[in-house]
């Protein structure tokens, strides 16, 4: 199956619309053997009448199967309407031959540049998935991105509920996720999935002194091949093989222990739930990690109160404890008695070959997080000069979004900082946010996220929980463990053969 998929066309009659490089993909899908055409969205600049009329000239013309979606700058100026009017219908279910089905969605919402998938499109996304999870190519098209963008500022206007959509995506095995709205192509690959981002195929507002950009991507049985042509001429095509699922039979030795826990929110509030914090140390030390990250949130507020508390309950937890701030750490006198009582705020360790990092991302009086380009840099080459170690990076804010809460996109450069661990070979990427426990795969780095160990404030069906990393040489698995009852519930088992 070959695919042209565009997105960002921005059509307008201003200069900012560049016909050329448009024209030029529109040539190539005449003469290319495709099966299917896919444009995810922004077709027009402001979403008015007489730039949907030119868009549709455009288009008309494409002989093979084509799905457009709305992008945010067509939802502007009321357009919704006149997209159905003269692109088509603005989401809904196709079959491309026997094999294949594809998803489109509406993403946007009138006249906000972030995005959303109401419960309704929702529960039928998901509902379809189920119906043709047999379908040897399930393909999802969506405006906005799912996942961080690299190289394109700030994290912002993303989707709401991205990360319940990544959760459905990565669950229900799809195998494409097509986006755009960054204006940047980049792709990575979660468990069995593809997320596909195209550039801007016809809009002057290309980023980082990029070009006019689309993809090509060809499905086959064995692999994917996904090619980014660039205005310039420039090709970058990347393989990726289609991955059943894996069935491990041989671990390797055990590396390392390491329990996660995040949010613990120490005070003397209703908040924190002294007996959960107990109940969890007590399991914890059941299990004898060789070490524990604090993913940050170790106390409600930056005040001496709450760190004497904290200080004096943490040593009820028997293994050495790394930690990093959250904002709530830092606030008031947080940053001075932070470093008083737990150390500097970037901690390190060496554990005969597991290499841990911690960043601090928090800032005061505000949820947002942020590395900052320098810390990147030097954060990036640490991690590129140590090949034979198991690396991991911790931080309090998500790199990834979370399912079941709301992406903020809480971390400013999440997008680069996500980019850059995935390829400069950090193995294990430990979060703290939102307060549901969550791990994947993303390219060859695994990316657990904490709930909250002792606060009401928890996402867990089950209640208070912290995360257990058991490093294998050839497995890595992450298990959530209840704090009360001590019980495991394993969310992923991962194989890091390649990348050690
Ligand atoms: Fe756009
Ligand atoms: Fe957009």
């Amino acid at each position: 199956m070959k695919i042209l998929h565009i997105s960002d066309s921005h059509v307008s009659d201003t200069d900012q619309f560049r016909k050329d490089p448009l024209k030029d993909a529109l040539r190539e899908l005449e003469t290319g053997d495709f099966d299917l055409f896919i444009h995810s969205g922004d077709v027009t600049d402001m979403g008015r009448n007489e730039q949907f009329e030119l868009a549709a000239d455009y288009f008309d013309g494409v002989s093979v199967p084509r799905i457009i979606v709305p992008g945010n700058h067509d939802k502007r100026s009321g357009g919704l309407p006149l997209f159905k009017q003269t692109i088509g219908p603005a989401k809904g279910v196709e079959f491309i031959g026997e094999e294949a089905v594809v998803i489109y969605v509406d993403s946007a919402v009138n006249d906000l540049d972030s995005g959303r998938v109401g419960t309704v499109q929702f529960k039928v996304i998901k509902d379809t998935l189920n119906e043709y999870h047999d379908k040897s190519v399930k393909i999802v098209v969506l405006h906005h991105h799912t996942i961080p963008i690299p190289w394109t500022g700030k994290e912002r206007n993303v989707l709401s509920n991205a990360g319940d959509l990544l959760d459905l995506f990565i669950k229900t095995d799809v195998d494409l996720v097509l986006s755009g709205h960054k204006h940047f192509p980049n792709t990575y690959k979660l468990e069995n999935t593809l997320f596909i981002n195209a550039g801007t195929v016809s809009d002057r507002k290309t980023r980082y002194g990029d070009t006019n950009s689309y993809n090509v991507i060809l499905v086959d049985e064995e692999e994917i091949t996904v090619q980014i042509k660039r205005y310039n001429g420039h090709v970058k095509t990347k393989n990726y093989a289609r991955s059943r699922k894996n069935l491990f039979t041989e671990f390797g030795r055990r590396r390392a222990r390491i329990a996660q826990i995040s949010n613990t929110f120490i005070s003397d509030s209703y908040r924190f739930r002294e007996g959960a914090f107990k109940d969890g140390a007590q399991h914890l030390n059941e299990l004898d990690p060789d070490l524990v990250v604090h993913c940050g949130g170790i106390v409600e507020e930056g005040i001496a109160k709450d760190y004497w508390f904290a200080s004096s309950l943490l040593e009820e937890i028997e293994a050495k404890i790394l930690l990093t701030p959250a904002g709530r750490d830092i606030n008031y006198l947080g940053y001075q008695l932070y470093s008083e009582n737990f150390g500097p705020l970037d901690q390190t360790y060496d554990l005969e070959g597991v290499y841990l990092r911690g960043i601090s991302s928090a800032q005061y009086d505000s949820n947002e997080g942020v590395v900052g380009e320098t810390e990147r840099t030097s954060l990036f080459r640490e991690f590129s000069g140590g090949g034979s170690n198991f690396q991991i990076l911790f931080l309090h804010h998500n790199v990834l979004p979370i399912p079941h809460s709301r992406e903020k996109g809480l971390l400013e450069d999440s997008g680069d900082l996500l980019r850059g661990a995935v390829d400069n070979e950090v193995d294990l990427i430990l979060t703290g946010t939102s307060s549901h426990p969550f791990a994947t795969k993303i390219n060859d780095t695994v990316v657990a996220n904490a709930n909250s160990f002792s606060s009401v404030y928890q996402r867990s069906l089950y209640g208070n929980s912290f995360n257990l990393i058991d490093i294998y040489e050839k497995v890595v698995v992450v298990s959530e463990i209840n704090c009360l009852w001590g019980t495991w519930r394993i969310m992923g088992m991962w194989s890091i053969e390649n990348s050690l």
